[in-house]
């Protein structure tokens, strides 16, 4: 992950950064900074590009990275598959070269096409002066954009900052709608911006469709090219095949059943085929993600630590985590630890015993948490033993079973509400930025201390277990985002089914996916990124989402079967081919209330409300 940077401005304007934005970047790219900028003899306009490295791969390649002809590039990518790369090879470089010998639009497209992974991107091309950026299918990696009408100037950033001045000229996400020109001698010349947009597509006919009124920044203009270039999709469209007849009506609404309950249910529910394929381009995606990483030293010339983790995992216990965690294994060399990351924000005390009572009636209708609250109420009340904290030590232990061998590292990232309160005003808020809702400050916060993975871990010693406080070093972490909206994991999807049947189900799914990036994806970047760490995303693998687009929906997820079974119900049965236990049916749980960081806050919002905790000044 890298932090990159351009501003574009008239030569005549004067040039200036926010230096806020500056230190930002840097935490994203703790490697190498370097500022180039572009300012031809005969261009009336200049480019100011700074670079920020996070040193992944091959040898340390600076950016931006310029070439023999003038072309310079600044990218913040992974290139998995689509081009030829060797594990020595930086991936900014192989692309820059592919991108110097391009000379149409046409070529631009053809190579960004081809690329496997993600990636956000600016790029200035000498010849004919044109400055290009944009973000990958599913936009798995941040890019903002502002156009100041002052001074006539655009920039562009992985990351921004969230100011208490009201400014009309607002940061916004680039959408990942597809990638971006400018022609500099037009800009030049007339003052005025006007982005053409080469929109990710399927087929021609799908880009006279593709909406115009894309997000462009007040001030500025996006137009389709008339010519028709697009940037090939690489997966194919959602199946939209319904069943041929279908029981959508009898759904079952029985929440109380077992764990024994929900596992005899899922024993009946053989798809071999499916799960042996889901599995092996699963797995490859997780291969691909989590070898060949450097270790990340604190001294230059230490020797390489056996006992240090280059991989952590998001892991709340949950059954998109345990997966992770178990293909992981598979990949990683033996000797080699894993960190599972799990972030508890402090519950409070429980209440008196007159006020408890109360509680159950509230909660007359919900499934029954019975582990935390069992937990809640005994004497050893525990204030960070939340329900992601329980699962997780659940999780931890099948994974133990699972492989012995293996040093599996649960970090327990306990927040107190001082340290949230403090850490969301000096960091939080600024990565969150431009999105500001409830939601997005609970998952942004969440997210930021996993990530982090500062904590304490148990020490075996002796028999005895001893706490150790421990702060994970790996610097890929992967993370289960996009399981949920591929294989119907959500409950709106389950009123969704209940309403409209497996159509309303299939719309609901392709929004999902089309709106990932805005949603979730350009955030979560920003957020883990700010520890000089990559957030690698397994379940948007492009062969992945692939093979399950093209999977009929009831393959995915059977909605008529109760919660812990029917939704997400082809990765259950993989999870259970995988050897793992009762995490496989385990109730899907967000992580604003698994992390109950929902429950510090004001619990009144919604979590689509403005959240004004997100503001400074
Ligand atoms: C990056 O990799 C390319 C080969 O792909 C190599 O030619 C180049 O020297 C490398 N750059 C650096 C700075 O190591
Ligand atoms: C579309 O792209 C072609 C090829 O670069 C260019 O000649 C043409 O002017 C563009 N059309 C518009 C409307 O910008
Ligand atoms: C629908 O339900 C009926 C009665 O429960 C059953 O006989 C039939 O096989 C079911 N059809 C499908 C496609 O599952
Ligand atoms: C963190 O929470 C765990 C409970 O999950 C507890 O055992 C541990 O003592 C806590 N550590 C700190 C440093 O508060
Ligand atoms: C969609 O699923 C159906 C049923 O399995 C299958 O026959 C069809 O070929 C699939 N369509 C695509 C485009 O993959």
């Amino acid at each position: 992950m890298c932090g990159i940077f351009c501003l574009l401005s008239l030569s005549a304007a004067p040039s200036e950064r926010d230096r806020t934005v500056h230190e930002h970047l840097k935490r994203r790219g703790p490697d190498s900074s370097r500022d180039v900028t572009v300012q031809g003899p005969n261009l009336g306009c200049r480019c100011l590009f700074s670079a920020h490295v996070l040193h992944m791969r091959g040898r340390l390649t600076q950016q931006p990275l310029q070439d023999g002809l003038g072309n310079l590039l600044a990218w913040n990518g992974e290139v998995f598959g689509g081009l030829p790369l060797t594990t020595e090879d930086n991936d900014t470089s192989v692309v820059s070269e592919r991108l110097s010998s391009c000379n149409d639009p046409s070529d631009v497209l053809s190579v960004l096409s081809s690329l496997r992974g993600p990636w956000a991107f600016v790029y200035y091309q000498k010849d004919g002066d044109f400055l290009w950026f944009g973000r990958d299918f599913f936009g798995r990696r941040s890019l903002l954009w502002r156009f100041d009408a002052e001074f006539d100037a655009l920039t562009l950033t992985s990351v921004a900052a969230q100011t208490s001045e009201a400014v009309n000229s607002a940061w916004r996400e680039v959408p990942a709608a597809g990638v971006f020109r400018i022609d500099l001698k037009a800009f030049t010349e007339t003052g005025s911006l006007t982005f053409e947009l080469y929109p990710w597509a399927h087929t021609e006919d799908d880009v006279l469709s593709t909406c115009s009124e894309t997000l462009v920044p007040i001030g500025c203009t996006a137009v389709i090219n008339q010519s028709g270039l697009f940037l090939t999709s690489p997966v194919s469209r959602l199946n939209t095949s319904l069943p041929k007849s279908t029981n959508d009506t009898e759904t079952c609404s029985n929440s109380h059943l077992s764990v024994e309950d929900l596992q005899q249910l899922l024993e009946g529910k053989e798809k071999d085929d499916e799960v042996s394929a889901l599995i092996d381009v699963l797995s490859e995606a997780v291969r691909q993600r989590v070898q060949f990483l450097p270790f990340r030293e604190k001294e230059e010339d230490s020797p390489p630590t056996p006992e240090r983790a280059t991989v952590a995992v998001l892991f709340s216990g949950g059954i998109d985590s345990m997966i992770l965690a178990a293909l992981a294994d598979r990949h990683i060399p033996a000797h080699q630890p894993i960190d599972l990351l799990n972030v508890a924000f402090k519950l409070h005390e429980p209440k008196t015993q007159k006020q408890s009572v109360k509680k159950p009636k509230k909660h007359k209708n919900k499934p029954s948490n019975s582990n935390t609250d069992r937990a809640a109420d005994s004497k050893t009340f525990n204030p960070f033993d939340v329900p992601d904290r329980i699962t997780g030590k659940a999780g931890l232990k099948e994974l133990r079973d699972l492989n012995p061998d293996r040093k599996w590292n649960f970090v327990e990232v306990n927040v107190t509400q001082e340290e949230l309160q403090r850490l969301r005003r000096e960091r939080v808020c600024h990565l969150v930025h431009p999105l500001e809702t409830v939601l997005d400050d609970s998952i942004g916060c969440a997210v930021w201390f996993a990530a982090r993975g500062t904590g304490v871990i148990m020490k075996e010693e002796e028999e005895e277990e001893e706490e150790k406080s421990f702060t994970s070093t790996a610097k890929v972490i992967l993370t289960g985002i996009g399981a949920d909206e591929q294989l119907a994991g959500y409950s709106r999807h389950r009123v969704r089914f209940k309403t409209s049947g497996h159509e309303g189900l299939i719309q609901e799914l392709v929004m999902e996916l089309g709106r990932i990036s805005s949603r979730n994806l350009g955030r979560d970047d920003r957020v883990i990124g700010d520890h000089g760490k990559e957030a690698r995303f397994p379940y948007l693998d492009e062969d992945v989402v692939n093979y399950l687009n093209a999977l009929p929906v009831w393959e995915k997820a059977d909605l008529s079967l109760p919660r812990g079974v029917g939704e997400k119900l082809l990765l259950r049965l993989t999870a259970k081919r995988l050897g793992l236990g009762p995490s496989a049916v385990l109730p899907k749980r967000a992580m604003q209330f698994g992390s109950r960081i929902a429950k510090m806050e004001d619990g009144h919002e919604k979590a689509s409300d403005k959240c004004s905790r997100l503001l400074t000044g």
